[in-house]
C-alpha cells in the first residue's frame, strides 16, 4: 500500500481503491477462469501395463487405456470441457496406419472412453502422423524425404473418419497440410459425420516450445524438421491468413500454438474472427513453469493459474493445458 498519490484529483487513486479487497478485486476482475475453459491434452500408449511418466513433463504420463480411463472420468469430475487425445502406437510405418486403424491405439481408446462417459465431456482427437509415421513426420513423405502434400490430404480424410467412427466429438487437425481442413470436411461429410466439428490448429509455430511433446508422443522427426510447414516465429500476417483459409475451408473453430509466447496473436485472431478461439500452452510451457517451481524459483500455483489468465485476457475461449484438472480444482 503507498500512500500520498492521488494529489488533488480523486480520479488518481481510483485504481487502488478497487484494488482494496479480494472480495474487490473478484468484482472487478475483466477476465475469468473456470474449469470450462480447460482442455486435457491426454496421451494413450499401445503396448504398456503401466503408465510412463515423461521425464520433462513431471505429473504428465504417456497412459494405458485403463489408466487414461480414469484420467478422463476424473477429467470429468473436476468439470473441465474436453480431453485431447493423442496415441502412441506399437507398430509405425510410412504411412501411419496405426491412425485410421479401427483398433488402433487411439481409435480403441476413443470407443472406450465414449461408452465411459458418453457427452461428457468434449472428446477431440488430435489427427496427425507424426505419432504413426516411422519417419516421424506429419505426412507421408517422397523418396526425396519432402512431405507429400495431396497424398496426405487422402490420409488425412481417412483417419477423420476413423476418429469419428470411434466416437471423437471435436476433429482436430494439426499437421499444417495446404487444404487440410477442406479435405478432412469433405472426407467426414461423404461418410455421414456432417455433425461432426473441426477445430483447426490454423495459427501453429515452428517452436522450439514443442521439445517435451516429442518425448511424450514420440513423434520427433527423424530427419529435417518441420519449418517448411509450420509458421515462422517472427510473422503475424501469416497467422491470420491462415485462419481466414481454414475458416474458408470450413473450420468450425480455430486454435493458435503455442499460447504463452504467442499472446499478441491470440489477440490478433480472437479480434478477427467469430468462430471459437482455442489455445494450446504446450509441452515446453509446461516444463518451464514445473522447472523453475521444483526449484523454487517461483510459486507454482500461482505462476500457473497467471499463465491460463492471460491467455484468457488475450482472448482465448478455451486453453488446452497439461494443467488442466489440476487448475480445475483449485478454481473450483
Ligand atoms: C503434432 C503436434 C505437436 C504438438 C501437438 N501436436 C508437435 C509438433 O508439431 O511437432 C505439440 C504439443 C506440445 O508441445 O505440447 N501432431
Amino acid at each position: 500500500m503507498t500512500s500520498g498519490q492521488g494529489g488533488t484529483n480523486p480520479g488518481f487513486a481510483r485504481g487502488r481503491r478497487l484494488r482494496s479487497t479480494p472480495a474487490m478485486r473478484r468484482w472487478t476482475a475483466q477476465t475469468r477462469l473456470s474449469p470450462a475453459d480447460l482442455v486435457l491434452p491426454v496421451f494413450v500408449k499401445e503396448g504398456i501395463s503401466e503408465p510412463v511418466p515423461i521425464s520433462s513433463m513431471p505429473g504428465v504420463v504417456q497412459h494405458t487405456p485403463e489408466s487414461l480411463r480414469k484420467a478422463a472420468a476424473e477429467a470429468a469430475e473436476v468439470g473441465i470441457s474436453g480431453l485431447m487425445l493423442f496415441g502412441i502406437p506399437a507398430d509405425k510405418d510410412p504411412v501411419g496406419s496405426q491412425a485410421d486403424a479401427a483398433d488402433g491405439v487411439v481409435n480403441a481408446a476413443l470407443q472406450q472412453l465414449r461408452a465411459d462417459l458418453g457427452d461428457e465431456l468434449v472428446l477431440m482427437a488430435d489427427l496427425c502422423l507424426c505419432e504413426y509415421t516411422d519417419h516421424g513426420h506429419c505426412g507421408v513423405v517422397t523418396p526425396a524425404g519432402v512431405v507429400d502434400n495431396d497424398p496426405t490430404l487422402d490420409r488425412y480424410a481417412a483417419v477423420a473418419i476413423a476418429q469419428a467412427q470411434a466416437g471423437a466429438h471435436v476433429i482436430a487437425p494439426s499437421g499444417m497440410m495446404d487444404g487440410q481442413v477442406a479435405a478432412i470436411r469433405a472426407g467426414l461429410d461423404s461418410a455421414a459425420f456432417t455433425e461432426t466439428p473441426i477445430l483447426a490448429y490454423a495459427a501453429k509455430y515452428a517452436s522450439g516450445f514443442y521439445g517435451p511433446f516429442r518425448e511424450a508422443a514420440e513423434g520427433a522427426p527423424q530427419f529435417g524438421d518441420r519449418s517448411t510447414y509450420q509458421m515462422d516465429p517472427p510473422n503475424t500476417d501469416e497467422a491470420l491468413r491462415e485462419v481466414a483459409q481454414d475458416i474458408a475451408e470450413g473450420a468450425d473453430a480455430v486454435m493458435v500454438k503455442p499460447a504463452g509466447p504467442y499472446l499478441d496473436i491470440v489477440a490478433r485472431v480472437a479480434d478477427a474472427v467469430d468462430v471459437p478461439v482455442a489455445a494450446y500452452q504446450v509441452s515446453g510451457e509446461y516444463a518451464m513453469v514445473e522447472a523453475a517451481a521444483a526449484n523454487g524459483w517461483i510459486d507454482r500455483e500461482r505462476a500457473v493459474l497467471e499463465t491460463l489468465t492471460a491467455i484468457r485476457r488475450a482472448g482465448a475461449g478455451s486453453v488446452l493445458t497439461y494443467w488442466a484438472v489440476e487448475a480445475a480444482r483449485w478454481l473450483r
